[in-house]
């Protein structure tokens, strides 16, 4: 699939570019908390700008019910953008009479952030109307929202078709390239991290892995439902039973294609999620213990951290992907903050994906220890699992 990047576009003067960003920044009391996603597509802005484009952005914030609930509007993000551009225009609406006119009067090197796409049900449904009416008079369509292409929205898809010719900024080539590679061509030891709660999440990653990587590290509470499938007793712990069979199914094809399944020898127990009421209490399960009923596993223990992190350190390549236990809270971090320090000082080359793993970086401070970090979530795992993205099958489009 041919993807033209932004770098292969000529002079752009007096050109109206639309770029679909992913500004879906968390917001507190009306204030940006987080702005590491629009920061990554910056280059991508400062580029069409430098080529005279007449720059129309157009993003989602979170999931409104209701058209224009204020909660989610994208006017932070205008105040936020003209700290870093001279000229920011806002447009309280993302199609109609109004913001035409407004698009029509951009000059060069101007920016018009138009409102959250999402007060349309039409965005959602990729709905062929609202596309055209978005695309308005666009000469070109950029594309640098990577962790929304894996809808089928209009701004991502369907818009495409009513530009001339559709193009990816620089944080779409990146992500491809990179979790491209992963999949390609990893150098070999290569090492897969997968935590979080629910095997059902993760189960076409991790098919999409067996076979590629050599070591496949399963943890957090997505650990339970193979250590149930192996017959272990694992108390009052979160477990899938709908995906037992699954994952006795894993095991055996993770034999067959000759990945190392690891799977946490110990694991920290607790009668609470409530800190307070927590007490130590390590449970190995090689050592033939069993969870008792009211119990329930909220971290890896000692000697599943240690047998990860040399795992990670001989690893040339390394994926991380979902946490190790129920980080949010202290007493359950341990494991996760060591499986993060174990990446973060591996030689090799490390990738990290998934909201809760970027924040466990952020929490410990290790961010600058990752050679990339994707800002995608459902995104990320769905291209792992190689399935065509729309937001990328469509720029090949036209
Ligand atoms: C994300 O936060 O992963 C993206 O912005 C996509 O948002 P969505 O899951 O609401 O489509």
């Amino acid at each position: 699939m041919k993807v033209f990047g932004i770098q292969d576009l000529d002079d752009l003067l007096n050109q109206e570019v639309l770029l679909r960003a992913d500004f879906n920044v968390p917001l507190l009391n009306g204030e940006i908390s987080d702005s590491t996603r629009i920061d990554k597509t910056l280059p991508t802005i400062g580029y069409l700008l430098k080529k005279n484009s007449r720059l129309v952005i157009c993003s989602h914030l979170g999931r409104p019910k209701e058209k224009k609930e204020t909660a989610n509007s994208l006017l932070p993000v205008a105040s936020y953008l003209k700290k870093h551009f001279p000229i920011v225009h806002f447009a309280f609406d993302c199609i109609g009479e109004e913001v035409l006119s407004l698009r029509k009067n951009l000059k060069a090197g101007e920016i018009l952030l138009l409102e959250n796409t999402r007060y349309y049900k039409e965005e959602t449904s990729n709905d062929f109307d609202f596309s055209r009416n978005l695309a308005g008079k666009a000469d070109y369509f950029v594309n640098d929202a990577f962790s929304v292409s894996h809808r089928k929205h209009s701004s991502v898809s369907e818009v495409c078709q009513f530009v001339k010719k559709s193009f990816a900024g620089f944080l779409l080539q990146k992500e491809i390239r990179f979790l491209g590679e992963l999949l390609s061509l990893p150098e070999s030891p290569f090492c897969v991290i997968l935590g979080g709660a629910k095997v059902s999440d993760k189960m076409g990653v991790i098919k999409s892995f067996l076979g590629i990587a050599d070591t496949l590290i399963i943890g957090g509470a997505m650990a339970n439902t193979f250590h149930k499938a192996l017959g272990y007793e694992v108390g009052s712990s979160l477990v899938e039973e709908d995906y037992l069979k699954i994952a006795s199914e894993i095991l055996a094809l993770a034999q067959k294609k000759k990945t190392q399944i690891l799977l946490p020898d110990d694991v920290q127990v607790s009668s609470s999620l409530k800190e307070e009421v927590h007490l130590p209490n390590i449970h190995s399960y090689q050592e033939g213990e069993k969870i008792s009923s009211g119990f329930l596993a909220v971290d890896i223990g000692e000697v599943a951290i240690q047998k990860f992190t040399e795992a990670i350190q001989k690893a040339k390549t390394v994926l991380w992907n979902g946490p190790m236990g129920v980080f949010e809270i202290p007493a359950f971090s341990q494991g996760t903050k060591k499986i993060a320090q174990a990446v973060a000082n591996c030689g090799g080359k490390t990738i990290v994906g998934g909201g809760d793993s970027v924040s466990a970086l952020n929490q410990f401070k290790l961010v600058d220890k990752i050679d990339f970090i994707s800002t995608g979530g459902g995104a990320t795992l769905e291209f792992l699992e190689g399935k065509i993205l729309p937001g990328i099958a469509s720029l090949s489009k036209k």
